[in-house]
């Protein structure tokens, strides 16, 4: 049986799926459905030092229309998400008396999330701490290009509370390491990463916006966030020492498991469990153990940062390498010469079976690798792995 724990900064989780801010921690009850779903550690919803008016609607996803199946489910579910929910409209002396009580009954780690100013925390941070939470993050949601406000929230959080606190960072950052930099000093680990935005999003049927806030606009998460998100983790984990939790666009366990070999010790969903519920996170957690069981690693720390050595800072080759085919693998299905913009790929017959197999004409081959990363039998591969 692998070992799915893992223990930051002191606090041991069952599993490494927690919970994010959101709807699906947005109160007490949600809470403790999400620790019956399976989740390894509770992160609440964000609270600040006045209740959220909260533009409606506040919820979206991405292209609902979209004509566009992905083996045979609506490809909405696989691309994006918008809100535009701010932070908990419960008052924060309610989080205080009631929802933290309810969370800690499950018996499971419980960080509270608040904002945003170093007033607002330097206020809500021994109040949470009071009320018997594990840890706190506290949220930014900073557009500028300064890290020093964001490390002053971080400074003051650390002078006003005992508990360990992690700093949950943006993705629109003209470069996030230097912010990540800026709040190590105070902070036990760095969460990553929030929505990005602003975006916009036009319903072509209405000609209006989905979302009901200023200018309609709204804030990405699910699975289009991933990249983000991992490209984030992957940055601070090689920039800091404190461990890195990654959040965005995780709904199966390889998506975890990408999050974990960028680096990160733990890691968050929100849209994901919007979309699927409260089950998600025993399911991500089963299939991270499964993956690690097939793969034959004993431990999440056998994978931990994997990734990083494989991340240089010049490219490691320009010279086009034309891809070969596992001739036992390839179905013949046609996907590559159909995705190939150099028509490249061709399919020829087996001398022996007749079956159809994908063929790279070398000469035309550009190395772009496409054909690779599409073929969904993994029977494309660079000969040099
Ligand atoms: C509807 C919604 C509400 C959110 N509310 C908060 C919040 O209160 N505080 C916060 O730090 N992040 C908030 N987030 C961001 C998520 O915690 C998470 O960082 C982000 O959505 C990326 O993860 P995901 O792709 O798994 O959703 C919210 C996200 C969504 C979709």
């Amino acid at each position: 049986m692998v070992d799915l724990s893992v223990e930051i900064a002191g606090i041991r989780f069952r599993n490494p799926v927690l919970t994010a801010a959101g709807p699906p921690s947005r109160d007490g009850e949600a809470l403790v459905e999400a620790a019956r779903g399976g989740a390894g550690g509770l992160v609440a919803k964000t609270i600040s030092v006045r209740p959220a008016e909260v533009p409606r609607p506040c919820m979206a996803v991405v292209d609902r229309d979209r004509p566009v199946k992905i083996r045979g489910f609506p490809a909405y579910t696989t691309y994006g998400f918008l809100n535009s929910e701010l932070w908990s409209d419960i008052p924060y002396q309610r989080w205080i008396e009631r929802e933290y009580a309810l969370a800690k009954g499950t018996g499971l780690p419980v960080i509270a999330s608040i904002g945003y100013t170093p007033e607002d925390v330097a206020k809500l941070g021994p109040l949470v701490e009071r009320a018997g939470v594990d840890g706190i993050e506290f949220s930014t949601h900073y557009v500028g290009f300064d890290p020093k406000p964001v490390a002053e929230v971080a400074k003051t959080l650390r002078e006003s509370v005992e508990i360990p606190i992690f700093a949950k960072l943006s993705p629109h950052l003209p470069d996030i390491v230097p912010f990540a930099k800026a709040v190590e000093p105070y902070v036990d680990g760095i969460v990553a990463i929030n929505t990005y935005g602003p975006t916009l999003h036009i319903d072509v049927e209405t000609g209006k916006p989905l979302l009901g806030g200023r200018y309609g606009y709204g804030w990405l998460s699910g699975p289009a966030l991933k990249p983000i998100a991992v490209r984030c983790v992957a940055e601070i984990s090689k920039a800091v020492r404190v461990p890195v939790i990654g959040v965005g666009g995780i709904l199966c366990g390889r998506d975890a498991v990408e999050h974990i070999m960028a680096g990160a010790y733990a890691v968050q969903i929100c849209t994901g469990a919007i979309l699927e519920g409260p089950g998600i996170y025993g399911r991500v957690a089963k299939e991270i153990e499964e993956f690690l069981r097939e793969h034959g690693y004993d431990s999440l720390e056998d994978i931990r940062g994997m990734a990083l050595k494989w991340l240089p800072e010049k490219p490691l080759r320009t010279v086009a390498l034309a891809p070969e085919v596992d001739v036992e693998r390839c179905t013949g299905c046609g996907i590559c010469e159909r995705a190939c913009v150099y028509h490249a790929i061709e399919m020829v017959e087996l001398a022996d079976s007749r079956r159809k197999v994908s063929k790279t004409v070398v000469e035309k081959c550009y190395g772009c690798g496409l054909c690779v990363s599409i073929c969904p039998t993994r029977a494309r591969y660079f000969p040099e792995g």
